[in-house]
Parts: C-alpha cells; sequence; structure tokens
C-alpha cells in the first residue's frame, strides 16, 4: 500500500514522541529531555534521551536514534508502512493512499479485515472454551491434566472449537462475513460445493504477531497419548499461511515476552506452544517458541532487536541436534551469545515442569546453561570418542566453524582457549584452523563490514566525549567540533529569520561556501542541505527529517542531539558558548564559522612549518616561506574579525 503524503505528514506532525516511547517504557523528566534506559541495547543506567521539543530520540549508548516513525520500526521490528499505519491509528489520523496506490490500498483492506475477522474468531473460540457444555466436558479436564491454569490459559486467549462441521462457518455468516474472507483467513475450507470448519473438536492456541494481535491459530486435538495421531489427524492443526501469517515469520509468544525480554536482555528459545506457557507458569515470561519451523533468519532479526543473549532449551530426546547446529551459528554471526539448555532425557520443557514443579525447573535452567560452543565441543567430541584423526580433524572442523561465525574476534580467542583447556586440544592447532577457515570467510565478512558501516562512519562516531577523541593532534579534533557545531546551529535555527531579512541558512551556506569539512558525517550532511538550498527549500531539522536516506535523518539527529554535559566539555574546552543561544544566532554561527576556518588555515600554518622543516631546495622554501606569510596573514584578519565578533 502506498500511504499518502498526507497521511505521513499528519502522522509526522501529530504524533508526540515522548507519548510514543512512553508507550513502551517509562520516561523520566531531567532537563528538558526524557530519560530511559535504551530498549535496543542492555544498560542500567539511562543514556537513551527523548527531547519532545526536537521530536526525536537518541540513545548516546548505542547508535539508535530517530523520530516517532524509527522508533516504531525499530522497537516493534516492522516497515515503515507499518510503522505510519500504527500511529495513524493510535492519534486517530485516517489513512489514505496516494493514487497509485489503490491496489495495494485493496491489499491493506483486506489486511485489516482479516485482522477484525481472526479477533471475531478468537473470541468465538474462547467463549466457547468457558462457556459451552461441550468444552466443560473435554477440553476444561484436558487443560486441567495439562496443569493449564485458567489464568494461563487466559493469558495466551486458548479457545475450543466445537465438533461440528459449521459451529464457526455459520457464526461467522451470521455476522455478515464473506465467504471469500473466511477461506482467505483460513479458517473455513472451501471444497467444490462443501465449505466446513478448518478447526473442529480441538483446543485453540492463538497466534499472536509482536502486537498481539491474533494472525492465526494452533488447534491441538485432545489425545494425550501419541498413537492417537492417526485417528484425528495431525497433533497440532495449523491455520495455513495467509497474508498476515508466515510461520517463519512469527515467533509464537513475543507479544507476551517483549517486555521481559527487554529486561533481562534475555530470552528462552524454545519448540512448542505448551512450552511457552510452561515458562509462564514458572514465572518466566522471556520466552517464544519457534512452533515448529527450524529459525528463520526473519526470526533471528525479530529476536535481536529485543536481546543480545538467548538460550536454546533443547528436548532431551532431541534427533536433529547435528542439524540445529548450522542454524546456530546463524545467531551467533548476528552478535547473539548464545546459550543451551538440554532437558533430561524424554522431556520437553512442559513435561519436564509438570514432572519437577516450579522450582527445580527454576532451578535447573538457571543452572545447567552451558555456552553454546562448549555445548557444541562437547556434543561432537563426545561422539566421535571412537573415530579415528580424520574424522577428529572433521569435528574441530565442526567446531571452529562456529566460532569463525563470532563477530567479536576477542570473544572468539576467548573460546579457542576455552575449548583448547576443556578439551585438551591444542591451542596452535585451534588458532591454526581458526584462521584458515577465517580466511575462507573474508570475502563475505568485507561484504557485511561495508554493509554495516553503510552511513559512511564507524561505530565509534555517533557521539564521541571530547576526552576520548582519539586524535592526532588537537587541532583536528576541533576541526570536527566545529563542523558539527555549526551544523547543529544550523538544523536548529536555520529557518531564523536575520535582521536583513535573510533566513540563517542562506548565511550560513554561503559562508560556508569556501569550505570543504573534514569529517565524513558532516560533510553528507553539509552536501545533502547545500543540495536542498541550491533546489530553494528550506533548510532546517525538518527537511532532514524528511530525507529519504537514513543516514541523512540519522547523522542530522547526531549533530543537534547533544546532551547537557558534553555541550559543557565543550565550552570549556573549545569556548563555544551556547548561553545566550537562540538570542543571536547570526553572531553565534558567524563565531563557530570563524573558528573553524581559523583552525583550518592554522593546520595549514602547521603542515607548512613540518614541510620547512625537511631539506629543501632554495626556491622551494622560498615558496613555503611565502605560503607561510600568506597564511599568517590570513589567520590575522579572521583573528580580528573573530575578536570583533567575540567583543560585541
Ligand atoms: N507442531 C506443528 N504441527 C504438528 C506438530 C508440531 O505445528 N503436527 C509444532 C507446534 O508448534 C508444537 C511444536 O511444533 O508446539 C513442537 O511439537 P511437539 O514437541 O510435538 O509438541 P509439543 O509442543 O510438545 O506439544 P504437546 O506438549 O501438546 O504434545
Ligand atoms: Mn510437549
Amino acid at each position: 500500500m502506498i500511504i499518502s503524503q498526507e497521511t505521513i505528514q499528519a502522522v509526522q506532525r501529530v504524533a508526540r514522541i515522548e507519548e510514543v516511547v512512553a508507550d513502551f517504557l517509562p520516561l523520566k523528566k531531567k532537563g528538558q529531555n526524557f530519560w530511559a534506559c535504551c530498549p535496543f541495547h542492555h544498560e542500567k543506567t539511562p543514556s537513551f534521551s527523548v527531547s519532545s521539543e526536537k521530536g526525536f530520540y537518541k540513545c548516546f549508548g548505542c547508535d539508535a536514534a530517530g523520530d516517532a516513525i524509527t522508533f516504531v520500526q525499530q522497537i516493534e521490528g516492522t516497515s515503515f508502512v507499518e510503522a505510519i499505519t500504527y500511529l495513524a491509528q493510535r492519534y486517530g489520523i485516517p489513512i489514505t493512499s496516494s493514487q497509485e496506490g489503490t491496489q495495494d490500498l485493496q491489499g491493506y483492506r483486506t489486511q485489516e479485515s482479516l485482522y477484525i475477522l481472526l479477533n471475531l474468531a478468537k473470541n468465538y473460540y474462547i467463549d466457547l472454551l468457558w462457556h459451552h457444555r461441550e468444552a466443560a466436558k473435554v477440553a476444561l479436564p484436558y487443560l486441567q491434566e495439562r496443569a493449564i491454569s485458567p489464568e494461563i490459559a487466559k493469558k495466551f486467549e486458548l479457545g475450543y472449537s466445537l465438533d461440528q462441521w459449521d459451529g464457526f462457518y455459520k457464526f461467522a455468516i451470521k455476522k455478515g462475513v464473506s465467504l471469500d474472507l473466511l477461506v482467505a483467513a483460513g479458517l473455513v475450507i472451501q471444497n467444490g460445493t462443501k465449505v466446513y470448519d478448518r478447526f473442529r473438536g480441538r483446543l485453540m492456541f492463538p497466534i499472536h504477531n509482536s502486537n498481539g494481535q491474533p494472525v492465526a491459530f494452533g488447534a491441538r486435538h485432545m489425545a494425550i497419548s501419541p498413537l492417537s495421531n492417526a485417528v484425528d489427524g495431525p497433533k497440532y492443526l495449523n491455520s495455513s499461511e495467509t497474508v498476515v501469517y508466515q510461520k517463519g515469520r512469527l515467533l509464537y509468544g513475543l507479544a507476551f515476552a517483549k517486555q521481559a525480554i527487554k529486561q533481562t536482555n534475555h530470552c528462552y528459545l524454545v519448540e512448542g506452544y505448551t512450552d511457552v506457557l510452561a515458562f509462564h507458569k514458572a514465572g518466566v515470561q522471556e520466552v517464544v517458541a519457534s512452533a515448529g519451523t527450524a529459525l528463520t533468519e526473519t526470526q533471528i532479526d525479530a529476536l535481536s532487536r529485543f536481546t543480545t543473549k538467548v538460550t536454546l532449551v533443547f528436548d532431551g530426546d532431541q534427533a536433529g541436534i547435528q542439524a540445529a547446529f548450522r542454524g546456530i551459528d546463524k545467531l551467533l554471526a548476528k552478535g547473539l551469545e548464545v546459550n543451551v539448555i538440554w532437558l533430561p532425557s524424554g522431556e520437553d520443557p512442559d513435561s519436564y515442569l509438570c514432572k519437577v514443579g516450579v522450582d527445580a525447573f527454576n532451578h535447573y535452567i538457571r543452572c545447567f546453561a552451558q555456552d553454546f560452543i562448549t555445548f557444541k565441543a562437547g556434543f561432537l567430541l563426545n561422539q566421535s570418542v571412537e573415530q579415528g584423526p580424520v574424522e577428529q580433524a572433521k569435528v574441530i572442523r565442526e567446531i571452529v566453524q562456529s566460532i569463525v561465525a563470532i563477530p567479536d574476534e576477542i570473544q572468539a580467542t576467548l573460546f579457542l582457549k576455552k575449548c583448547s583447556k576443556r578439551f585438551a586440544i591444542e591451542e596452535e592447532l585451534l588458532f591454526t584452523t581458526y584462521h584458515a577457515l577465517r580466511h575462507q570467510t573474508t570475502a563475505v565478512w568485507q561484504q557485511k563490514r561495508i554493509g554495516a558501516s553503510h552511513y559512511g562512519r564507524q561505530k565509534s562516531s555517533p557521539y564521541v566525549d571530547p576526552k576520548n577523541i582519539p586524535f592526532t593532534s588537537k587541532l583536528t579534533a576541533s576541526i570536527e567540533a566545529y563542523e558539527r557545531e555549526i551544523m547543529r546551529i544550523l538544523l536548529t535555527y536555520g529557518a531564523t529569520k536575520l535582521s536583513e531579512g535573510q533566513p540563517l541558512y542562506a548565511y550560513i551556506l554561503l559562508e560556508l561556501d569556501d569550505v570543504t569539512f573534514r569529517s565524513a558525517d558532516c560533510k553528507v550532511l553539509f552536501d545533502y542541505c547545500k543540495a536542498v538550498f541550491n533546489k530553494g527549500d528550506l533548510v532546517d531539522m525538518q527537511c532532514c527529517l524528511d530525507s529519504t536516506e537514513e543516514s541523512i535523518k540519522k547523522i542530522a539527529i547526531d549533530v543537534t542531539a547533544l546532551p547537557h554535559d558534553i555541550s559543557e566539555a565543550w565550552i570549556k574546552k573549545y569556548g563555544i558558548y551556547t548561553i545566550e543561544e537562540g538570542q543571536n544566532v547570526q553572531r553565534m554561527s558567524l563565531e563557530v564559522i570563524l573558528r573553524l576556518k581559523i583552525r583550518l588555515v592554522q593546520e595549514l600554518i602547521e603542515e607548512n612549518r613540518a614541510a620547512l622543516k625537511e631539506e629543501l631546495s632554495e626556491a622551494e622554501e622560498a615558496r613555503l616561506l611565502q605560503v607561510h606569510q600568506l597564511l599568517k596573514h590570513s589567520e590575522c584578519s579572521i583573528a580580528k574579525q573573530l575578536g570583533t565578533v567575540v567583543a560585541q
């Protein structure tokens, strides 16, 4: 669906960043900004700031930054369109599509209708579970037998489908739902002239998307013995895939786990619906299930938005565990810390909890977690005791392969050392294998790196405390500091009208016309602003936030979001004053521009001086001395101007 510009603009105008964020995290007001622990990385002291005045958030601990729309995208892992839709709904803004989007609008309407229908179905099944005779006879005793309390059943919105061919079908048609929609939702099956309910006589597990909206059902037949599977179709009958439900994209239980995952920065990963319920019964809420599929890339991405640590819980008799190893490497490759719990033979979390009770269960999951590398090594070496050197070498390669997947080299080294000690494998052998395998994957690695530094800057640069800048000379650091400062002024006060009637941005951009920016970020931003200016448009923060380039948005936010303490350090160190900010923006801009220019000239003087120290021909020396004179002259005149400006 192509959402109209009007809708997007209405959302941008109406959505208050602090309200949007507060729906997800507790915010505390401190000074002008709101603060919280960052939901995108683990931390104990808040470095996530929200500026209601500027309309964006910024984390000074990690790289996260953006406006209300970006926030929803990041925290919910949704697309731009979904984020706009969410915000439009939150603020009651009507969603209109642009002309060419009519077909997509149709798709969007179908999606909305599906949500409404799936909610209707969910409530229909819930109602039957608690109020129908048939459920009282079969379903409630089944819940009891499986120790699923009404509280847990209600939390997960479990329901019951009657053992009839058309119970739901009739109900829905009476409510005015079309047959097409019922089929599209995967709730009713149409076979020639026959039309019947997909789910009959089953315990219904709604499958929710990460917002808690039901998008499908997993329906369990209620015979406990595996022998009865054949009689009654599969144990779990799932909705077929629909527009709103793609199996490999969802994690069962995520909507109920999100908050806890963020708070603990950790998530248990189990296999089945009832296993998720079991963890909740035991009071552990940070748990999701892959629900019958191998872990997919999309699921891993969804998880890594919330946490950096996962613990996989394996059934005691997991036959396919070796096959799962490759998939687990994908978790490591995303930089996640992976632990493993291996349950006693024949148990899954649900059965184990029923067997040992809450306390012993909790004790087990807390005490028997092992890091994945050690677990894998132990598992493979254990299997290959009887095997010869060729087989052993293969096993070592297998283990090291997982270590190669870990992006952090220090961590990888620690694992190599740990494996060496623990399993008495020569360290050198492990390291040689590591480097060989690493070499093979270098090409892939480099691509990833390029992808990662897409914004044209390294991880360390979003906002650097001046004390920690690894500068080659103080001069260089201050040039970049002034560049950022002038960009901050430009974006914050750009639209201010000067006494001559000209806007501040025009003044700044013209003053800076002969300056080439040093820092890559500032250069990108400056070039963007110049392009906007040359088009005759207004240059300010909004024009950067409106950019289709994520990097522009981000750099603009980085540059403008200066936390108070850093800006004070800045004032002391570089003499930039911000006290009267906003009162005399023109003077302030000129001062920063002049300070920037003087630093640039001083740097050239330094370079020239260094060149003069080399062995030189007479002519060359004379030329450099002349350059020196010119530079000194221009330094002097800038300094004079600066003096007048500062003395004003
Ligand atoms: N599954 C499925 N279809 C099946 C069997 C399993 O979709 N026919 C999925 C379900 O999500 C199930 C998970 O795979 O929860 C794990 O399967 P299994 O271990 O067989 O089921 P349990 O979760 O242990 O369910 P129960 O305890 O009710 O037997
Ligand atoms: Mn089970």
